[in-house]
């Protein structure tokens, strides 16, 4: 467990949690109502979550290990971004402590920021309470990744120059982190001669730089110096992280998403409802926990994270040649939902109104799940499969257990509007026992499997 969680349990946490972590570093986690505390090597330790503190609640959700992101919110327009990208790097599992620039908090408040970070927001370098409680520069490394969104002008050229004359500058002057600059101002501002000098200063120093995309401008001008997009960031971000300790660093993840399009000619084809949704929410929080990607997806109006390797298929035949060629890999998650059967032939012409067979004679498709899971030299560590289910979900799920030879099933209903939905509710079912999950966002789920996927490899190396 790192240091500034416990750090930030101690301050925060019920009694409860601090007399298990003055035990020793533990890890504390919350499953549903209850709170599960482990040490290293030992047995899990279960209490009920006490009720009635909201703050505890967020805190305890966030995993322990998470990676966390240093963000430096400077005075532009654009700041209201900021509130969005917090809330998708929550999403995605990293946890976000922010500093507020005095000129930022003029256009978003320091208690909408804590809010949705649920952590106490940082502003004014001579602030004693926080020199006591944790020092600036001790501020400045307590992340994985220091992002500034919005990178103002000013900002920018603090950094390109070396000044430290607040909390935000003296935090990028002292950090040993990567930085990650979005800039947003007008568009003359950036283009200035001065501006354009400390953007090649900076990235001379290393520091990565994410847009300013070209548009419409607040300000009523046009051309590049609009920040870029909160989801934006929030990939570049992850792709940093990668680089960084995560739980999951130094892993291969292969994830299969989206469903398979079988050609009954060059126009038809048999297809189902899959959305694609839930595989790309679980290859995006295995890339934020660390994890290199392959992302294997079948058409799907989404567009692939850029934080992971997608390969783009039609078939469930392309879709398992893709799977193999990305093999060895630590873990495979089989989301798609692959076609069982395609059309036994695929006409090379469309086929004409008269000349339509009234039946279309299908054959059965590969295995994927199956194939993987076999036993051999490159079977995947941990090889989990979905199972969609309209009733019997528990019993399906097991079954299909011993029947594809996998580790785990992530059973869920899909008999309500699952399939195309932002949530999703599932059971986690084991060979030695099952958790059900509530109901919870597509990206909540990515991120609380990629802790589990994360608490399996380690305890199997
Ligand atoms: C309404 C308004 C909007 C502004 N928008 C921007 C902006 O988008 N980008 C920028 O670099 N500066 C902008 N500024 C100027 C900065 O707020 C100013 O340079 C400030 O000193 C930046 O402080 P900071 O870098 O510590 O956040 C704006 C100022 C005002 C009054």
């Amino acid at each position: 467990m790192r240091d500034w969680a416990v750090a930030d349990a101690k301050n925060r946490f019920s009694e409860l949690i601090t007399k298990a972590l003055e035990e020793g570093p533990q890890r504390v986690t919350r499953r549903g109502r209850r709170v599960v505390v482990q040490a290293e090597g030992e047995a899990e330790i279960t209490h009920p979550a006490p009720t009635g503190r909201v703050e505890y609640a967020g805190h305890i959700a966030q995993p322990a290990g998470a990676l966390r992101v240093l963000l430096i919110i400077g005075g532009g327009i654009a700041a209201y971004k900021s509130l969005e990208l917090i809330r998708l790097l929550k999403k995605s599992g990293i946890a976000v402590r922010a500093i507020l620039t005095p000129a930022g908090a003029h256009f978003v408040t320091p208690l909408s920021v804590g809010a949705l970070s649920e952590d106490k927001v940082y502003g004014d370098l001579f602030d004693l309470t926080d020199e006591a409680e944790m020092g600036h520069i001790e501020l400045s490394r307590s992340a994985d990744l220091v992002v500034v969104a919005p990178a103002t002008a000013d900002l920018m050229a603090k950094a390109a120059n070396g000044i430290a004359n607040d909390l935000a500058s003296t935090a990028l002057l002292a950090t040993d982190k990567r930085v990650l600059m979005a800039p947003a101002m007008n568009v003359r501002m950036w283009a200035h001669p001065a501006t354009q000098r400390n953007l090649r200063r900076l990235e001379a120093d290393g520091v990565t730089i994410v847009g300013p995309d070209e548009g419409a401008m607040a300000c009523g001008e046009f051309g590049p110096g609009r920040m870029a997009e909160p989801a934006q960031i929030r990939d570049a971000i992850i792709r940093l992280l990668s680089n960084a300790a995560g739980p999951l660093a130094g892993a291969h993840a292969l994830v299969t998403a989206g469903p398979t399009v079988e050609p009954i000619d060059p126009v038809r084809f048999l297809s189902n409802r899959s959305s694609g949704k839930q595989g790309y929410a679980i290859a995006r929080a295995l890339a934020a926990a660390g994890a290199r990607v392959t992302l294997v997806s079948g058409p799907v109006a989404l567009a692939a994270p850029s934080s992971v390797d997608a390969v783009h298929v039609e078939t469930a035949h392309e879709m398992l040649a893709a799977c193999q060629a990305a093999l060895p890999a630590d873990v495979f998650v089989s989301v798609a939902a692959v076609a069982d059967w395609r059309p036994e032939t695929s006409a090379a012409e469309k086929i004409k109104k008269g000349q339509a067979a009234r039946v279309i004679a299908l054959t059965e498709n590969p295995d994927i799940l199956a194939t993987l899971a076999k036993p051999g030299p490159k079977r995947p560590r941990l090889v989990i499969g979905f199972a969609a289910e309209t009733e019997k979900l528990e019993a399906h799920a097991r079954a299909k257990i011993a029947q594809k030879g996998c580790d785990w099933i992530v059973a869920n209903d899909v008999s309500g509007d699952v399939m195309g939905g932002a949530e999703n509710e599932v059971v986690l079912i084991r060979r030695d026992g099952e958790e059900r999950w509530p109901r919870m966002g597509k990206d909540a789920v990515g991120a609380r499997l990629a802790t589990a996927i994360a608490d399996a490899l380690r305890a199997r190396d």
